[in-house]
């Protein structure tokens, strides 16, 4: 395997799926019942706020009720014992990276366990339900929504997750469908830069013709797997 040094690793709902958290575009295209559009987008939350603040304390709740599974380890112990720089990219908004014992994690869609306050801006740690009207505690505006990247809205940290993409000689897509861009758009800036594109997914994604190689399989055997050869590389 070659020497590599900067390596980006995007995930998305794949990783978490063995965990027992529903992925995105399962069968029937729906979303713990709903169609994403419904639940995921400004318009949703104007429309009937009790109703896409309900979806997230559920998805918030289900939380306690799943553990990190060996996918989300691996990559924890890729994080300690690798020596050259990562970044960890994650389209998830559950914990489990963290869980699992990943420090560094940039949650470019929001996180369940946070707050963000739709007048000034002001995310917060979050547990338990959040109705709506709820208080922000920096500006006092009944304005907190759930802080999650909703269609139509800027993922977060782009400019530090281009720079990276930038400069890094390997890039590696676990677990998603690579519907969604901007995250599907990026295994194209790594290929421009010439870096190495590795996919791991159940199935090949949107973009599967974009990766210098493809690995199917569970995430949960896959993960490890290939943490291990880059470690005993
Ligand atoms: P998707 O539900 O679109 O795709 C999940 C992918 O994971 C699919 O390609 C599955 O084949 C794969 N998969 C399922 N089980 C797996 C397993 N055990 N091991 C490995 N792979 C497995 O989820 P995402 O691509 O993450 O955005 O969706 C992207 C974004 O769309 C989400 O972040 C969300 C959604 O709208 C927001 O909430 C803003």
């Amino acid at each position: 395997m070659p020497d590599y040094h900067s390596i980006v690793i995007l995930t998305g709902a794949g990783i978490s799926a063995e965990s027992g958290l529903a992925t995105f575009r399962g069968p029937g295209g729906l979303w713990e019942g709903h169609r994403v559009e419904d639940v995921c987008t400004p318009q949703a939350l104007a429309r009937n706020p009790a109703l896409v603040h309900r979806f997230y304390d559920e998805r918030r709740a289900k939380l306690a009720e799943v553990e990190p599974n060996p996918a989300h380890r691996a990559l924890a112990r890729l994080e300690r014992e690798w020596a050259g720089e990562l970044l960890l990219v994650t389209q998830n908004v559950d914990d489990l990276h963290e869980r699992g014992g990943c420090g560094q994690v940039l949650h470019m869609h929001g996180e369940l366990n946070s707050a963000l306050c739709a007048s000034c801006g002001a995310a917060r740690p979050w547990q338990g339900s959040l109705p709506p009207g709820s208080l922000c505690p920096v500006c006092g505006a009944p304005a907190l929504r759930p802080d999650i990247v909703f269609f139509g809205e800027m993922p977060y940290q782009m400019d530090r997750i281009d720079a990276a993409l930038r400069k890094c000689d390997l890039f590696v897509s676990i677990g998603t469908s690579g519907a969604v861009y901007p995250a599907a758009g990026f295994v194209q800036t790594a290929r421009y830069v010439g870096a190495e594109t590795l996919e791991l997914n159940l199935d090949p994604s949107a973009g599967s013709i974009y990766f210098h190689e493809s690995r199917m399989g569970p995430a949960g055997e896959l993960v490890p797997e290939w943490v291990e050869e880059l470690l005993c590389s």
